[in-house]
C-alpha cells in the first residue's frame, strides 16, 4: 500500500509528508515539479528513509502520471501541487491556469483510468483528495457569517479563480464518472518551511534582516489562520473517514486583521530575539500600496469537519505563531538559502515602486 502526493516539496505538502511518516509506515510517492516554491531541503530528514520516494515531474504530464499510478498502485492520490501565491497570480496568471486547471484535469483523468481498472476492494478503497482554499468563496463583509461548504463560489483573484475551476472539475469527476473524490477548503496556513513570499514568513525574515515590514493598504483585511500541522491532521482525517463527493472546510477559528498579525509577530520577536539597538520591530512597519482586488475578509466555518469527522485543531494562534517564530530562529541556514537570486527578483518586482 502507498499514497501518491503531488506538490510534496512545497510548504504544506512537505509538512504533510513529514507528518504522514510520523504517523504511518505506509510509503509516500512524492511527485513535485520543483518550481521556485518546491524545496527538497524541507525533506532532508527523510534522506535515508525508504518510505519516501521522490519523483520530479509535472502534474500536467499525463504519461508520467499514468506511469506512476501503474508502477506504484497507490490507494490514494492527494493533490497539493499548485501555483499558490495571489500576488504572483496578479503579475503572471498563465502558470496558475496551466497547473491549477490543466494539471488538476490531467490528474483527474489519469486517476479515473487507473481507478476504473482496479478490482473490487481496491476500487472501493481508492480516494482522490483535492486540497483547496477558502479563497474560492470570495470576500466577506464584517459581521457576515463565516464560509460554510454551501457558500457560493465568488473567486476574485487569478489564483482563487484557478483553484475554483479545479474544485469544479473535481466535483464533475465525481458526479459524471463516480471517481471517489474528497475536497478540503482550508484557510491561511502558517508554520515551518513556509516560503517567505507569504505574509508571516516574510515578516519574520524581513524583521530579522532589518528590512521594512510591508503592510498592504490599511492592514485591516482579515484572514483566518491555521497552523500547518493542524491542516495536515485534517487531511489525514478526511482521507480516513470522509464521504466521497463531500467537501470539508478546514479552519482554525482564528480571525485576525493583518495589523494584528504583524504586531503579534513583532512582539514575539522583541521577546525572543530583541533588536541590537533595543528598539521594537514594530518601528519597521511600512504601509505600502494595496493589492489590486484585495479580498477584505475570509472566515471559515469548520463545524462540519468537527461534527462529522471529529477533527479539531490542536494549536491556537498564540501557540502556533510562537512555534513558527522559534522554528525560523532555529533554522537560519534554511532561511538564508531560500532567499536566492530568484527570490530577490520577486521581491523587487512586487515591492519596488509600491510605497
Ligand atoms: P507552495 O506554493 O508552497 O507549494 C506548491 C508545490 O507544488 C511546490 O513544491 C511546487 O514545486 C509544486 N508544483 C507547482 N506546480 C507544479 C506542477 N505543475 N506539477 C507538480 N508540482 C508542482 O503551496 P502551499 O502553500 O504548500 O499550498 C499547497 C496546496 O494547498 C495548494 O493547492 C494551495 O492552493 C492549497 N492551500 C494553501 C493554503 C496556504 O495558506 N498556503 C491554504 C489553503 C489551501
Ligand atoms: P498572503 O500570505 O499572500 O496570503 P493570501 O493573500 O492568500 O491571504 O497574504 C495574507 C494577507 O497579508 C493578505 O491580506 C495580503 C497581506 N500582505 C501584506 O499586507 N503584505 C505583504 O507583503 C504580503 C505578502 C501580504
Amino acid at each position: 500500500m502507498s499514497i501518491l502526493v503531488t506538490g510534496g516539496a512545497g510548504f504544506i505538502g512537505s509538512n504533510f509528508v513529514l507528518d504522514w511518516l510520523k504517523h504511518h509506515d505506509e510509503p509516500v510517492i512524492n511527485l513535485d515539479k520543483l518550481t521556485y516554491a518546491g524545496n527538497l531541503e524541507n525533506l532532508a530528514s527523510l534522506k535515508n528513509d525508504s518510505r519516501h520516494i521522490f519523483v520530479q515531474g509535472d502534474i500536467a504530464d499525463q504519461r508520467q502520471i499514468d506511469r506512476l499510478l501503474e508502477q506504484y498502485q497507490p490507494r490514494a492520490l492527494i493533490n497539493f501541487a499548485a501555483e499558490s501565491h495571489v500576488d504572483r497570480s496578479i503579475h503572471g496568471p498563465r502558470d496558475f491556469i496551466q497547473t491549477n486547471i490543466m494539471g488538476t484535469f490531467t490528474l483527474l483523468d489519469s486517476a479515473r483510468g487507473y481507478w476504473s481498472r482496479l478490482d473490487g476492494p481496491r476500487r472501493q478503497e481508492f480516494r482522490f483528495l483535492h486540497v483547496s482554499t477558502d479563497e474560492v468563496y470570495g470576500s466577506l463583509e464584517p459581521g457576515e457569517p463565516a464560509f460554510s461548504e454551501t457558500h457560493r463560489y465568488e473567486p476574485n483573484s487569478p489564483y482563487s479563480a484557478s483553484k475554483a475551476a479545479s474544485d469544479h472539475l473535481v466535483r464533475a469527476w465525481y458526479h459524471t464518472y463516480g471517481l471517489p473524490v474528497l475536497t478540503t477548503n482550508c484557510s491561511n496556513n502558517y508554520g515551518p518551511y513556509h516560503f517567505p513570499e507569504k505574509l508571516i514568513p516574510l515578516l519574520i525574515v524581513n524583521a530579522l534582516a532589518g528590512r521594512p515590514l510591508p503592510v498592504y493598504g490599511d492592514g485591516r483585511q482579515v484572514r483566518d489562520w491555521l497552523y500547518v500541522t493542524d491542516h495536515c491532521s485534517a487531511i489525514r482525517r478526511v482521507l480516513e473517514a470522509g464521504i466521497p463527493g463531500e467537501v470539508y472546510n478546514v479552519g482554525g477559528w482564528n480571525e485576525k486583521t493583518n495589523l494584528e498579525v504583524v504586531h503579534n509577530v513583532c512582539n514575539l520577536l522583541d521577546e525572543l530575539c530583541p533588536r541590537a539597538d533595543e528598539g521594537s520591530y514594530i518601528q519597521q512597519i511600512t504601509h505600502v500600496a494595496d493589492r489590486p482586488g484585495h479580498d477584505r475578509r475570509y472566515a471559515i466555518d469548520a463545524r462540519k469537519l468537527e461534527r462529522e469527522l471529529g477533527w479539531t485543531p490542536a494549536e491556537t494562534f498564540e501557540t502556533g505563531i510562537r512555534k513558527t517564530i522559534l522554528w525560523y530562529l532555529d533554522n537560519p541556514q534554511w532561511v538564508e538559502r531560500v532567499q536566492s537570486g530568484a527570490y530577490r527578483d520577486w521581491v523587487s518586482q512586487n515591492y519596488e515602486g509600491r510605497v
